[in-house]
């Protein structure tokens, strides 16, 4: 079977310098995009510029450098809100990635769960997405409930969602796309089933954001967490998108710096939206970067990303499964983003990824972040190769060849070259 590259990519490794580095004689073959993003040089480049010409504390000074900087930052803003449709920049408050922001909303909404209260998450989450919420069902004595996964079909089973969203539920957070299985969660429905009941929905993004086109209002959810490093932005930055009108009730959780609209000494009031919950000084080169992250995705076009990796993610999904002795986890291809996790008997994940790393491979091995979905499936460690749209046919192929090879090693054939 012969597959045509999808070529509107094809140049597009070399706008990152990194991916022309070698890894001892080998080109880097750089397949562990669900954990971080490589970074474009108008990336690099945007934030190089930022600290050689415009570096000063935002929201403070009445000089130049710090109006440029001032206007660079709340432009990152305006960005980052256009990108996920919001209804404007007061709905984006700047983190220091995903698991800042699920942490600052579990705080922020901490006051509105009681005891005998229900949280919901799934039996699929990041730990970013699920430690939060057990910690605040602990602390207010409240039942942390749980979407089951369908292993069959790696997708959430719905069948008993009226069950599971109760009237008791006050707080619904999912993930839109597994960091393990890939799968893509239908946030929409889950959504109109929470808001039936009056919870408020908070949806986990940080492996949907880089990967597909998102409209935060035709999801329907009320808040949406995402990292700048897994969207060929800086670390350092992530995002919570909340709706303006329920931001605008619910309290900050860090304080000082320009968060504050009047301190005295007993007392104080608060900055408009969304500063007051932006405490000290912000991430402010790594809204520049994130800025430039976006004017990226922007230019290639969301839409042409996704059938990007669609393509890569069948085509590699596809290879994989004629290969003997592997066990893929997840939904079949056309129910996932650019994420395959598995295990290939006998190589232990570990020894899978210390083997490919000899050909320049670098995929991710281990629980992934999700400890209690790896219990699930009966597993304590797995393999993930995930994907980016620098990705190509080629490396897939290599991939492939390489887990043959270490399969045979480790089945007695001979230790030579991987
Ligand atoms: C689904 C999901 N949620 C949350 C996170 C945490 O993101 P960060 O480490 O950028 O805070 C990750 C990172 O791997 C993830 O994949």
């Amino acid at each position: 079977m012969t597959h045509v590259q999808q070529n509107s990519f094809s140049s597009i490794q070399k706008e990152f310098p990194i991916l022309s580095r070698k890894i001892g004689k080998h080109s880097l073959v750089y397949l562990d995009n669900a954990a971080t993003t490589q970074k474009p040089l108008t990336v690099l480049k945007a934030m190089d510029a930022y600290y050689r010409l415009h570096n000063a504390n935002v929201h403070r000074g009445i000089y130049r450098l710090a109006e440029e900087a001032t206007l660079a930052y709340e432009l990152a803003h305006q960005k980052t809100a256009d990108f996920i449709h919001a209804q404007s920049m007061r709905e984006i408050i700047f983190t220091r990635g995903t698991t800042d922001s699920l942490n600052m909303l579990a705080r922020m909404l901490s006051s509105s769960v009681e005891k005998g209260d229900e949280i919901v998450v799934s039996q699929i989450e990041h730990h970013s997405n699920l430690i939060p919420w057990q910690q605040l069902a602990n602390a207010q004595k409240a039942a942390l409930k749980f979407i089951p996964l369908d292993k069959k079909s790696g997708m959430l089973d719905l069948s008993r969602i009226d069950k599971i969203i109760t009237s008791k539920t006050k707080i619904v957070s999912i993930p839109h796309v597994s960091n393990v299985l890939g799968t893509i969660v239908p946030i929409k429905e889950i959504a109109r089933r929470a808001h039936k009941v009056g919870a408020v929905v908070s949806v986990d993004a940080a492996q949907s954001v880089p990967h597909m086109p998102v409209n935060v209002r035709s999801l329907e959810c009320d808040f949406f967490s995402f990292s700048g490093h897994k969207m060929y932005g800086p670390t350092g930055i992530g995002v919570l998108w909340g709706k303006e009108s329920l931001l605008n009730h619910l309290e900050p959780v860090s304080f000082g710096g320009e968060m504050v609209r009047e301190v005295y000494y007993d007392r104080a009031t608060w900055n408009d939206l969304p500063w007051k919950f932006e405490a000290g000084t912000p991430p402010i080169a790594e809204g520049v970067g994130l800025s430039a992250a976006i004017d990226f995705l922007q230019k290639q076009g969301m839409e042409k990303v996704r059938a990007h990796e669609k393509e890569l993610v069948k085509y590699a999904y596809d290879k994989l499964f004629a290969l003997k002795n592997i066990s893929i986890y997840g939904p079949e291809p056309k129910f996932r983003s650019g994420v395959i996790t598995f295990n290939a008997t006998p190589v232990h994940p570990h020894d899978l990824a210390s083997l490919l790393n000899e050909k320049g491979i670098a995929i991710r091995a281990g629980h992934h972040c999700a400890m209690p979905l790896a219990t699930l499936l009966n597993i304590s460690a797995s393999a993930r190769a995930s994907f980016g749209i620098y990705n190509t046919q080629q490396e897939v192929d290599l991939l492939v060849e390489s887990i043959k090879k270490a399969q045979s090693i480790f089945s007695g054939g001979k230790r030579a070259v991987v």
